[in-house]
């Protein structure tokens, strides 16, 4: 071998250990980072505004078979709403009341009894379990029509409770 073969051999030699080291610094560097990735932390609720903030905003169906697939889409829509978390699912009668509820239980609107006891005595008397009922199923009686879940569908069946709870205890 001459010298300059042999220059070159250590020169290459040296240039591929340095590689070699190098790529054990960076699967070092990997594993570290990789260590410290807490994965997704976001909660399901956020999850769920991300999904409803880049839902296509409408389809295009057509023909008997798009019939089909759009009840299907309007079938699964309901369903979504349902399983949404109404006012962060919060059990707090107090907001659940404050946010929906009052619009017509503060004014009477469409012959919602007002929280005074005078509208309330007669409904009292049916006891919480029933009153709570109807405002889950939805309710007409004498002088309107309670919808179902005062018309929020997210709203759960606990949450329609601690309002309807709230209520009871905050009529004046
Ligand atoms: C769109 C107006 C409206 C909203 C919103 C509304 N209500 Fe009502 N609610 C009514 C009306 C009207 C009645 C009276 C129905 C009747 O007895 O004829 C009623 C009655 C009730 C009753 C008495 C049912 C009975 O058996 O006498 C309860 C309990 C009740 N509402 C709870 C709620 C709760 C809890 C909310 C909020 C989650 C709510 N309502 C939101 C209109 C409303």
């Amino acid at each position: 071998m001459n010298n300059t073969d042999l220059t070159f051999l250590k020169k290459f030699a040296s240039l591929i250990a340095g590689f070699v080291v190098l790529s054990l610094v960076l699967i070092t560097v990997a594993f570290s980072v990789h260590g410290r990735h807490k994965g997704d932390t976001r909660t399901p609720e956020q999850l769920a505004a991300v999904q409803a903030r880049i839902a296509p905003v409408s389809g295009v169906y057509a023909g008997a078979s798009g019939q089909m697939a759009q009840a299907a889409a309007e079938a699964a829509a309901a369903a979504a709403a349902q399983a949404q978390v109404a006012y962060g699912g919060t059990l707090d009668g107090s907001v659940i009341y404050g946010n929906l509820c009052k619009t017509c239980h503060d004014t009477g609107a469409g012959g919602a009894p007002t929280m005074t006891r005078a509208a309330w005595s007669d409904r009292i008397a049916k006891g919480t379990d029933t009153l709570v009922q109807h405002a889950i199923d939805g309710f007409q009686g004498n002088t309107g029509i309670m919808p179902p879940r005062g018309g929020n569908p997210s709203l759960s069946d606990d949450q329609v409770r601690a309002s309807v709870e709230w209520m009871l205890e905050n009529i004046n």
